[in-house]
């Protein structure tokens, strides 16, 4: 592994990512990303300077451009963090998830098929389980049972990604990671908009009754788990990634408001997410087993993602307006006929 792409590497996850790695390898990180509203340059000035880092503004559904960047850069490697990422904007909008997530995986495994890559390592997600009823956790090995359109769209890339594996042999492994918190989070998902929301004494909208739980694990965890699969992993095999403990979302906000100072009235219960899975819960045995563990709690990993948006209002203060207020005020004021 020398030349990896790194497709929606200008993203929340995949944009730590390449801080992750470009700190610890001498690889060469080609950032492939089409910059949809949640892929942002700024989260890669950082590293716009390294000489092992390159950006190459591309859609994964287009097959010539992810042929050129892999033939012009001799990539041996894509990590695919590429894909359309909110439940919420699943449901008011399912194409883009079905485009994105499964023809533009598709096109990228014909590409690593056709230039006969060293590894194709897929980014997904523990809710392509479904929800888990307590006390049971997910093994690799279970039933998928996706119930939203972002999930369904996640399992139907992992099944071509096995696919690949099976019927042409390309080498391939994935990662199915819990929900991440940490910098450069977009204040669309739960903890950086709760975050923002109480810095501005703003309400934080709390779905349902809020006893939905979570496993929230700290960003770098999540990059060290894909680097250890990326060296380790075996071939074909799918790696759970999270901390292991579950957090309802109401103690979440909670504690996001006393980390602020704030008081617990700025929660307000809202209609529910529709079809909302009420809980996720890994069993990461398998990954632990290849020398990895989580090295923050979630009270660690909550409070540096807190103080991170206490430090950094300039990152996420221009976000919220424009496109994100629109979304906003579809998914929360019309929403709820206020
Ligand atoms: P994000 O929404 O912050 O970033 C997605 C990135 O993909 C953006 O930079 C966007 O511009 C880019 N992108 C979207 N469509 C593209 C296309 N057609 N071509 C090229 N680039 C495109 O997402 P994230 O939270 O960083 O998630 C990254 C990956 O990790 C996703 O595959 C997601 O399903 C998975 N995942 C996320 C979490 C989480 O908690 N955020 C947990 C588990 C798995
Ligand atoms: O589990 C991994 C997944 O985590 C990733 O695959 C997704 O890409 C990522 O977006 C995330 O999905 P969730 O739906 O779990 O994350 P979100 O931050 O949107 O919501 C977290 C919880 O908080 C969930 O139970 C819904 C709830 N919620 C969310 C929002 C945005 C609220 O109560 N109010 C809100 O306004």
């Amino acid at each position: 592994m020398k030349n990896l792409l790194v497709t929606g590497g200008a993203g929340f996850i995949g944009s730590n990512f390449v801080h992750y790695m470009l700190e610890r390898y001498n690889y060469k990180l080609v950032v492939f990303d089409k910059l949809t509203y949640a892929g942002r340059m700024e989260n890669l000035d950082r590293v716009a300077s390294n000489p092992n880092f390159r950006f190459v503004q591309g859609d994964i559904c287009e097959l010539e451009a992810v042929r050129a960047v892999v033939r012009e850069h001799q990539i041996d490697t894509i990590v695919n963090f590429a894909a359309e990422t909110h439940v919420d904007r699943s449901i008011l909008g399912p194409f883009e998830f079905t485009e994105t997530n499964i023809r533009g995986t598709q096109v990228l495994l014909e590409v690593a098929r056709e230039q006969q890559l060293e590894r194709f390592h897929h980014i997904s997600t523990d809710e392509v389980y479904g929800a888990i009823p307590a006390p049971n956790r997910s093994k690799e090995g279970d039933p998928l049972e996706p119930r939203s359109p972002y999930s369904a769209s996640k399992a139907g890339a992992e099944h071509l990604v096995y696919a690949y594996f099976v019927t042409y042999g390309l080498p391939v492994t994935t990662t199915r990671g819990s929900n991440n918190i940490g910098p450069f989070h977009y204040p669309e998902k739960a903890v950086p908009l709760f975050t923002t929301n109480a810095l501005d004494n703003q309400p934080l909208p709390m779905y349902g009754d809020g006893m939905q739980q979570r496993d929230y694990q700290y960003v770098e965890d999540h990059c060290e788990g894909i680097d250890v699969v990326l060296h380790k992993g075996q071939l074909g095999e799918i790696y759970n990634v999270g901390t292991g403990v579950e957090t309802h979302n109401i103690d979440m906000a909670r504690k996001i408001l006393d980390l602020l100072g704030k008081p617990h009235s700025l929660i307000t219960y809202v209609a529910d997410r529709a079809g909302h899975d009420r809980r996720y819960a890994l069993d990461v045995s398998k990954l632990q087993a290849l020398g990895w563990h989580s090295r923050h709690s979630f009270d660690q990993a909550l409070e540096k993602t807190v103080r991170w948006f206490v430090d950094n209002e300039a990152w996420w203060r221009p976000i919220k307006s424009g496109e994100y207020m629109d979304y906003y005020r579809r998914q929360y004021v019309e929403r709820e006929g206020r």
